[in-house]
């Protein structure tokens, strides 16, 4: 399988992926369905406009060549039940809320990217959860799986697919509604389920392939194999992508896989999402900056993933080593005279008690208060704006 040899662009096809290994699919037991509804999605309305992946590229690069901020946030994992009208509402107010003081100190404009409108699903550590006696395939988001603990529930269901993509345009609807008049927020998620986003790109008049399931695609860090399937999907699409950089990249493979993913070196075409934790970032980061720096590429640091814990059966983040991280990143990009372009978080406009610290919850006992994520802890929005105004002397 690991014959998978790169394709000159011209040649290549959005369904080329499945010549290739790829991590964290679902098994679906009913192939007949799951033909069905990925032929349904090929004739389906898309997501976003090819136009707006477009402006959000020439943007991104501007963000690499330090005249704009990205701020890129929200939920780890949307739900079916989610309220979509007051969501969308909810995190506008915030995104505005935080891009003040970042504007105010950077004198950059904050380009806005939402992880809304398609990021259903989740990558997991481990394939199945363990509950007493009982072994269950593990939740991997909405769009795959239910997250109630029983059989039915843990099925993969094609189906879902469908409802996913609806909930995605009524969302990425809502948002182009709800910013009427303002700075657009773009939508953005993980590039995980292929056969959902296979069958969602579309070819433009000039002939190049698009993802309309979202305008910002991410590689993440447990799928970034360079023979591996997400990156022959994401290799064809003319999006601007993300690359999450965890503890595990080495350096040496990083211009491989920017090579693979970037021939041209189009400005704006990636943005590296350093995500390593505020143990390993001081070691880990510089060799990554200097494999990769000159590129063009835009350097972005997400302090969420690589600073989860487990505590009493719950994943938490405190919100010290956070903002340590951040911090950290920001020094050492401009240490390696490279521009630190932005952050990327988990974050809910709600209440929510999930990360401690921070002028949330204090103790691990508070955390059941408010414990709503279906996946990943978010920095609630007084967390969320208390991390940018702490991160001010940094930006
Ligand atoms: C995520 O962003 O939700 C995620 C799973 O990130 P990573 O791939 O960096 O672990
Ligand atoms: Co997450």
């Amino acid at each position: 399988m690991n014959q998978h040899l790169p394709l000159a662009p011209a040649d290549w096809q959005p369904g080329d992926w499945r010549r290739a290994p790829a991590a964290q699919q679902p098994a679906y037991a009913d192939v007949t369905a799951l033909e069905a509804v990925e032929a349904r999605l090929r004739d389906a309305a898309p997501v976003i406009a090819l136009a707006e992946a477009q402006q959000l590229a020439h943007a991104i690069a501007e963000v690499a060549a330090g005249k704009r901020f990205l701020l890129q946030g929200g939920d780890c994992a949307e739900n079916f039940d989610d309220a979509i009208g007051m969501r969308v509402a909810n995190l506008a107010r915030l995104f505005d809320a935080m891009a003040a003081p970042i504007e105010a100190r950077t004198e950059r404009p904050v380009l806005r990217v939402a992880r809304i409108a398609g990021q259903f699903a989740k990558p997991r550590s481990a394939p199945t959860e363990t509950r007493g006696a009982a072994s269950l395939p593990a939740y991997r988001g909405d769009i795959i799986n239910g997250q109630g603990f029983s059989g039915p529930e843990r099925a993969a269901e094609p189906t879902r697919m469908i409802q996913a993509h609806i909930q995605s345009v009524g969302t990425a609807a809502t948002l182009a509604a709800a910013r009427h008049g303002q700075p657009p927020i773009y939508t953005s998620h993980e590039a995980l389920l292929l056969p959902y986003e296979e069958a969602l790109t579309r070819r433009d008049s000039d002939g190049r392939w698009w993802a309309t399931s979202g305008h910002f695609l991410w590689l993440g860090d447990r799928t970034r194999q360079l023979d591996g399937a997400h990156v022959a999907y994401l290799s064809g699409i003319a999006n601007p992508i993300g690359i999450k950089c965890g503890p595990s990249l080495d350096p040496e493979a990083l211009p491989a896989l920017l090579d693979r993913l970037d021939p041209g070196r189009t400005p704006g075409r990636i943005t590296l999402i350093v995500r390593l934790g505020a143990d390993e970032v001081e070691a880990k980061l510089p060799p990554l900056l200097a494999a990769a720096g000159n590129r063009g590429a835009a350097w972005i640091v997400d302090p969420m993933h690589g600073n989860t814990e487990k505590v009493e059966g719950r994943k938490l983040r405190r919100y010290d080593r956070i903002l340590a991280e951040a911090r950290a990143f920001f020094r050492l990009a401009r240490e390696a005279g490279i521009v630190p372009g932005g952050v990327h978080l988990e974050m809910s406009p709600d209440a929510v008690t999930e990360c401690l610290g921070g002028g949330g919850p204090e103790g691990v006992a508070d955390l059941g208060r408010a414990y709503r994520t279906a996946c990943d802890p978010r920095l609630n929005g007084d967390q969320a704006l208390q991390l940018v105004t702490d991160l001010e002397s940094s930006l």
